[in-house]
């Protein structure tokens, strides 16, 4: 089987895939929302300070276990110790579960780039927003779609599906994201939105913000959930792994930023709450866009540019779990997606219907769609991040295995992996546990 893995084409179709894995509804979305609710440029700079140092280790880790053993994460665990396969089993399921509720949102982002034209005539866009997430049929039908989307290109192989959605789908946001930036910063008192996101306000520090601020920072990264290291797992023996890591760090970190300075200037110059939380996007910007000469347009244009960044990390989703399908139980890539496809259907109808008919149904106290954000994002990310990074520093010993150039880089990694990010990681789990 191991010689039948497939291989990246080239770095940069490796580069720009991982990088539109961890680019996605994290950066565009979740990142000015959560920003917003945590005090602007203070979690900026937290933020940026956690991203290249505690983060920049299980992403290392993380892809370098892949490129180590080969085997998707199932096998790559068992390769380290086969006690450990169960730990590995638990990437592909965390999987399936972020899998059922970010689709939904890549249903949604397909409504709003539909209705293009309609979304400038909308009297409520609160109102509106929550009557169409509301609907019984529409959403679903949109979140299958979605689905589809991302399991088909997955199920077309590395080379002709996910390197060539990547190819098209990451220079297409970068483009639009430009040129949503420029329209942005021309608006009146654009600087406002700028002196939110840049001049940090020192009494807003709280331990509070800085752990959503770690767990912003792992979950735009893609750890924990076996995707980086099913790609790592296609890096062939002589790429350098560490300057990889600095190009997605910095890569991700540039995304966000310019998605904030879209965001929040646009939100200031029209005198409205940075702060609204998830319905930013979908509820606040198409209020600004149908104020601003060519609105429709620019709507258009954001929605596709959320699309594109959705899309590419979810093939990064469904990877790692078709992977772990076509190598452990030898299906083809095919029949694998297929079978994603009606698993993670079958969990993402009731959880799009949590917004409308089943919004009494509770689990936890909370409705499937927050059930599911909450138990992956707070708990089984990291979780499993904590799981690698302990395995590998304490068995895998990945010290002597010279990734890193100079002896002190070692030292600071291997101690990063043994306790600063499993100590990083129990914090930011007990926090997410309340
Ligand atoms: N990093 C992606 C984003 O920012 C989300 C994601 C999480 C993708 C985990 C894969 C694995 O939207």
């Amino acid at each position: 089987m191991e010689n039948n893995r497939p291989v990246w084409t080239s770095k940069y179709a490796f580069i720009i895939t991982a990088i539109g894995s961890a680019v996605g509804l994290g950066n565009i979305w979740r990142f000015p929302y959560v920003m917003g609710q945590n005090g602007g440029a203070i979690f900026l700079v937290t933020y940026i300070l956690l991203i290249c140092t505690i983060c920049f280790i299980p992403l290392l880790n993380e892809l370098y276990v892949g490129k180590l053993t080969k085997k998707e994460c199932v096998g790559a665990y068992e390769a380290i110790n086969p006690k450990f396969k169960y730990f590995g089993a638990l990437n592909p399921i965390t999987g399936i579960l972020i899998s059922a509720f970010y689709f939904i949102v890549g249903g949604w982002i397909i409504n709003y780039i539909c209705k293009w034209k309609l979304l400038s005539q909308i009297s409520d866009y609160g109102e509106y927003f929550s009557k169409f997430i509301a609907e019984p049929v529409y959403p679903c039908l949109l979140t299958l779609l979605f689905i589809f989307i991302c399991v088909y290109f997955t199920a077309r192989g590395l080379k002709n599906g996910i390197e060539k959605a990547n190819k098209i789908f990451m220079p297409m946001l970068a483009i639009l994201l430009i040129f949503l930036v420029i329209i942005s910063l021309n608006l009146p008192d654009a600087q406002k939105g700028l002196e939110y996101m840049f001049k940090p306000d020192f009494s807003k520090l709280n331990f509070h913000m800085v752990l959503a601020a770690l767990g912003q920072a792992f979950f735009t990264l893609s750890i924990g959930m076996g995707a980086l290291l099913t790609y790592g797992s296609y890096i062939k023996e002589d790429k350098t792994l560490v300057k990889s890591v600095y190009t997605i760090i910095l890569s991700d970190t540039t995304f966000a930023l310019l998605a904030g300075i879209m965001i929040f200037p646009a939100v200031f110059s029209f005198g409205m709450e940075p702060n609204s939380g998830a319905g930013l996007v979908f509820v606040t910007l198409p209020k600004i866009f149908s104020q601003i000469p060519f609105g429709d347009l620019i709507s258009f244009a954001f929605f596709v540019l959320l699309f594109c960044a959705a899309v590419t990390s979810g093939i990064s989703i469904v990877e790692g779990p078709c992977a772990t399908l076509t190598e452990r139980f030898n299906m083809s890539r095919q029949k694998a997606c297929a079978l994603l496809f009606v698993i993670i259907s079958l969990i993402a109808i009731p959880t799009t219907l949590s917004f409308g008919i089943l919004g009494d149904f509770k689990v936890f106290g909370k409705t499937l769609f927050d059930f599911l954000d909450y138990l992956t994002s707070n708990l089984m990310l990291p979780s499993n991040t904590l799981i690698l990074c302990l395995i590998s520093g304490w068995y895998l010993k990945i010290k002597g295995y010279k990734i890193l150039k100079n002896k002190f880089s070692e030292s600071l990694f291997d101690i990063g992996l043994k306790f600063i990010v499993p100590i990083a990681l129990i914090f930011l789990i007990i926090a997410g546990l309340k």
